[in-house]
This record gives C-alpha cells, structure tokens and sequence, in this order.
C-alpha cells in the first residue's frame, strides 16, 4: 500500500485529495498545525480512515520529523496562506507560509525522503497581469500580490530542487477550483452562500468588489485527480490544470441569482473595501499539455459548477427546517 502525506488537510482541496487517495487505497497521513479551535469539518466524514498528525510550514523540525516517521512515497503540499485579498494585509506571515514554507517543505524532503514524489500547489495568480492569453506552462509570470509573488517562489524552488538534486517534485499551476466546500471569504462560495441567505430572508444585500474580474473556474474534485496524475507520470513536470473557458464575477452572480428565481441586480452592491490595491483582471487556462500527457480533463462545467454550490447553501438551511421566503427554489430541492 502506498503513503500519501498531504498538508492542508483542514482545506478544500486536502478534503478532496484526501477522498481521491483513500478510494485509490492509499494510506493518507494528512498534517494539520495546532489551533486552539480545530476545524476538522471538511474532513470529519472521512477521519477515521485518515492518519492525522500535528506540523507546521513554520516550524522546519516539525516537517523533518513527519517526513522521517512516515517516509512517504507521495508528498502533497497544498499548505498555503491562501487568501489574496488577505495576503496584502498580512505580507510578512504570507511569504513565510505560501513561499518560504515550500522551502522547508523541500528541504525536509531533501533530507528525510528524497525518492519521494513531491506535488506543488503552485498557481495561476502567478501569471497575474498576463502577458498572453491563454496562459499556458511557458507564460512568464507577473504576480500582482504578496500572495502571487510568494507562489513563483515556491514554484522556482519546486523546479531548482527538481533540476539541482534529481527530485520528483512537480508544480501543479492551477486555475481557480470551488465546490460547495469553498472557504466563505472566496468570492464563489461568497456568492453561493448568499444568494441562499437572501432566498432565506436572512439579509438583503451582497457587497462585491471588482464585478468585471474574469477567472477560469472549475471544480476542486476534479482539479485533485489532476495534482495525483502528476505524480504518476514518469517524469517530474509542471502543467497548468483549468477549464479553458472564463467568466465575470457579474457572470456567476447572474447565474447564481437565476437558479433560485432571483435577478442579481436587485440585490449586489459594489463596497470598494473588497477591491485589492493591484488587480488580476483576467485568467485563461490551457491546459492541453495535462489532456496529451496525462489525459487529465475536468468533467464539471462552469453552470454546472455554479448551481452545485447554490443547491449546497440551500440543502445546508433545509435540513435545518429552515424555508425560503424569496424566489423559488430548483427543482431537484423541491
Ligand atoms: P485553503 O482552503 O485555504 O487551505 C489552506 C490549508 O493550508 C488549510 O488547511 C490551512 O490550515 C493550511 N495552512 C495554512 N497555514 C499553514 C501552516 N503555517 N502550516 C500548515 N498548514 C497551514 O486552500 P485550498 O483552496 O484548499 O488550496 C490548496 C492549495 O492550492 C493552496 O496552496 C492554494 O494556495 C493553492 N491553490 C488553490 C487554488 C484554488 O482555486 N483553490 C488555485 C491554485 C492554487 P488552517 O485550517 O489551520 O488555516
Ligand atoms: N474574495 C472576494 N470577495 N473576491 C471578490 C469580491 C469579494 O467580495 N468581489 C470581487 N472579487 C473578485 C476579486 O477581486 C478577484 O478578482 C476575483 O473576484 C476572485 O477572487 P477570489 O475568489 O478571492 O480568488 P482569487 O482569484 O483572488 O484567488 C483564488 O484563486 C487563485 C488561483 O488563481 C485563491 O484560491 C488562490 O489561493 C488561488 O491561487
């Protein structure tokens, strides 16, 4: 049986990657860091087939003695101070976490398991003002955030540590994925959640930021086959995964608001705390290079990503007895 170590357990994708190794029948050791108030929720349906254990991308022991009690044959590092917006706030804490906690992560794999195949969660805010479009694997980079520029230097240290010491480490550039189990702060799942407030009567208003930013969004469960195939080819290499198809946020609210009977204009107003001080205007994926080599295609589309995330905040307020009072609800939640 083969050992998976994944960090970032307690996020959206560690929850689904996770999911994806146990049905392939993989030993999963998933690190969490310590927090007085562990959120284990995204994970609870499937803990008791996981292996929890404690580390942090801070703490460079912490990693080196994971990584020498499990010796994996597979190392996910999906770990990150994953916010933009946030990471403006907190530029210091990001770039020790998103980018020099690769670093360590390198480092203790280095050290303590170097036959190990190590994935990268690198990024497309890493293309940032885009220098063509699509972008694809050969796209120079140009972050547009602490957060950004944080992630080409986890991506450049992925690629040295791959060239100077004959690792199989990849870097997986991966376009915006949500799902139902989205961090409420994203502007996806923001949405989602409340459209299915308002259509509850438990607020009037959504207050968005940039309307007019284009992202190519797909699924997060399909995105986490796309990082396990990676580290199945036979050689180490860095492809981009996105749908090669891009959308507005004005679009997803459209969308969102129409599925349970509601037009967005009535309720979205723009709050300009929600802008960022340097913006991503637009984001296009090709990822053909995953189709040829690794035959890696998403399966869920961009309407039927959206209308997934609505049904979810729904069935979350109907289960607690709860009912609609605005707009309609779809028909398969009837
Ligand atoms: P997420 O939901 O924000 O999860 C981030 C995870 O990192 C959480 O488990 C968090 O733990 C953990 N973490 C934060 N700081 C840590 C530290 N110092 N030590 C150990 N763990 C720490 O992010 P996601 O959406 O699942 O994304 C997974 C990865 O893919 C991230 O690296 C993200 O930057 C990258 N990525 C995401 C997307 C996307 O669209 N989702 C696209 C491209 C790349 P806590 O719960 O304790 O905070
Ligand atoms: N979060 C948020 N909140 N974003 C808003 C809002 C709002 O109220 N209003 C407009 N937006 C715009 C942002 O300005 C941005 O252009 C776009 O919506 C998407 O924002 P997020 O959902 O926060 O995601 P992101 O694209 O900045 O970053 C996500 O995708 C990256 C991959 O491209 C994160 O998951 C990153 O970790 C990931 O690397």
């Amino acid at each position: 049986m083969k050992t998976a170590f994944i960090t970032g357990i307690t996020g959206q994708d560690g929850s689904y990657l996770a999911e994806h190794l146990l049905n392939l029948g993989y030993k999963v050791v998933a690190m969490m860091r310590r927090s007085a108030t562990p959120d284990t929720s995204r994970f609870a349906h499937i803990e008791d087939r996981l292996t929890i254990c404690h580390g942090d991308l801070l703490d460079q022991s912490s990693l080196m003695r994971l990584l020498a009690e499990y010796k994996p044959d597979e190392i996910y590092n999906l770990a990150a101070q994953s916010f933009v917006h946030a990471s403006f706030h907190e530029p210091i804490h990001t770039s020790e976490v998103t980018g020099l906690g690769v670093m360590r992560m390198l480092e203790a794999v280095r050290l303590q398991a170097p036959e190990a195949r190590f994935y990268q969660a690198s990024s497309s805010e890493m293309f940032g003002d885009v220098f063509e479009t699509p972008q694809r694997e050969t796209t120079p980079f140009h972050p547009r955030s602490p957060y950004g520029v944080a992630k080409v230097y986890g991506h450049f240290a992925t690629v040295n540590y791959r060239e100077s010491y004959d690792m199989f480490a990849c870097s997986g550039i991966l376009f915006n994925h949500e799902s139902p189990r989205r961090g409420l702060e994203f502007v996806t799942r923001k949405i989602s959640d409340h459209v299915a407030a308002i259509a509850f009567g438990e607020t009037n208003q959504l207050a968005l930021g940039n309307l007019d930013a284009r992202r190519d969004w797909g699924f997060a469960g399909d995105y986490v086959r796309g990082m396990h195939l990676m580290l199945q080819h036979a050689t180490a290499d860095d492809y981009v995964l996105s749908t090669g198809t891009t959308q507005s946020v004005r679009e997803f609210c459209r969308i969102a608001f129409a599925h349970v009977g509601l037009n967005y204009e009535d309720y979205v107003v723009v709050n300009p705390k929600f802008f960022r001080p340097a913006e991503v205007e637009l984001l296009l994926g090709d990822s053909s290079k995953a189709k040829n080599v690794l035959g890696w295609v998403p399966e869920i589309d961009f309407q039927g990503l959206v209308e997934m995330m609505v049904d979810a905040d729904l069935k979350r307020r109907l289960v607690m007895g709860n009912r609609p009072t605005r707009g309609s609800l779809p028909e398969g939640l009837v």
